[in-house]
């Protein structure tokens, strides 16, 4: 009787897992037989109905038939496990020998790149690198700066205003006055930064670009040591050949005033298709700290003089790398970029 309900039983569980095609189901099917509540249990249970003396060899036939349950069972188990493990292997292939994806770098901006070489120029001869607001009062872009009030470069159509009296700065020369009010001296500053005009854009053009403005007082600055500095920076910017040249000009913050020209780095001076035949390039505005500007910041002009100048970040960039139009500049193409 029970040996027969026994088999009846191994034969179903192994029917079963013969059946089955998933780990899950093996797993019922373990709970189903062999676990607490399961049908061999279940016989174990029954066995008070036996009697005494047959007990041993029904509890052998139980243990016997679970062994076996269980043998073909876990076989299933690793079975399906490693059908389970190469099928997810085969769709998990890696291609050794395919290329890599390559990181993309960022890259120094050439205007960057002109930049910092400024800096370092400039640090080397002991200047503080110091930055002013892009949007200022009339006061510090115009007014202090010895520019007065009817000068066309207030226009409305050259300077963006944002009210009457605030406006986008259109030359860091507005950060001479930031640095002259805060009444320590001496002053050796380069200010970078960006500045604003009106302007439509085209290959000389920009609304928006950067200047590098600079500015020495001390006592016994002379015209002199504005000359000797800025023949040392074109040097090491331009290389250890270049010659400057000064021309009179007119700013409203010095006096005098001038212009620099360097001798054309392609040519030494002898005139190319680069510097347009002149053999020399114009590269910045210069001039001794006008009294009255040195005043109106609460600086004694008898008692301290100094020199200014103001250079194009761009047109550096532009002659260095030898670009020919800014927008190039501006269009943040990679291609172009990465050349620098
Ligand atoms: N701010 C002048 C400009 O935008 C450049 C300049 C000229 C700056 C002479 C100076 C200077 O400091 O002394 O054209």
């Amino acid at each position: 009787m029970m040996k027969e309900k026994l088999e009846q039983i191994k034969a179903e569980a192994l029917r079963q897992i013969e059946a089955s095609d998933a780990l899950e189901k093996l797993n019922e099917i373990k709970v189903n037989y062999l676990g607490k509540k399961g049908e061999l249990t279940a016989v174990l249970k029954s066995m008070k109905d036996v009697a005494p003396e047959d007990r041993p060899k029904v509890g052998q036939l139980v243990n016997e038939t679970r062994e076996e349950i269980e043998k073909v069972l876990e076989a299933s188990v690793k079975k399906m496990e490693r059908a389970v493990r190469e099928a997810k292997l085969k769709t998990e292939v890696i291609d050794v020998t395919l290329p890599s994806k390559k990181n993309k770098m960022g890259h120094r901006h050439p205007n960057t790149i002109a930049l910092e070489e400024v800096e370092r120029i400039f640090i080397g001869m002991g200047y503080e690198v110091v930055e002013g607001p892009d949007v200022e009062k009339d006061y510090y872009n115009f007014e202090a700066l010895n520019i007065p009030a009817d000068h066309p470069a207030k226009d409305e159509q050259d300077t963006f205003y944002i009210t009457g009296d605030i406006l986008l700065r259109t030359q860091t020369s507005s950060t001479q006055v930031h640095e002259m009010e805060k009444g320590k001296l001496p002053i050796r500053m380069i200010a970078p930064g960006r500045v604003f005009r009106s302007d439509e854009v085209d290959a000389t053009h920009s609304p928006s670009f950067h200047q590098i403005e600079g500015l020495v007082i001390d006592k016994h600055i002379t015209f002199a040591d504005l000359k000797g500095t800025l023949a040392e920076f074109a040097k090491e910017l331009f290389g250890e050949d270049t010659k400057v040249k000064f021309r009179p000009h007119h700013f409203p913050f010095t006096e005098p005033s001038a212009e620099m020209d360097v001798t054309c780095f392609k040519c030494g001076g002898k005139g190319c298709r680069f510097c347009k035949g002149e053999g020399w390039i114009e590269i910045l505005g210069c001039g001794m700290v006008h009294p009255h500007v040195l005043e109106m910041s609460g600086i004694d002009p008898e008692q301290y003089t100094g020199f200014a100048f103001g250079v194009g970040l761009e047109r550096i960039a532009l002659l260095k790398y030898e670009i020919d139009d800014m927008r190039l500049l501006y269009e943040n193409d990679i291609r172009f970029l990465k050349q620098f």
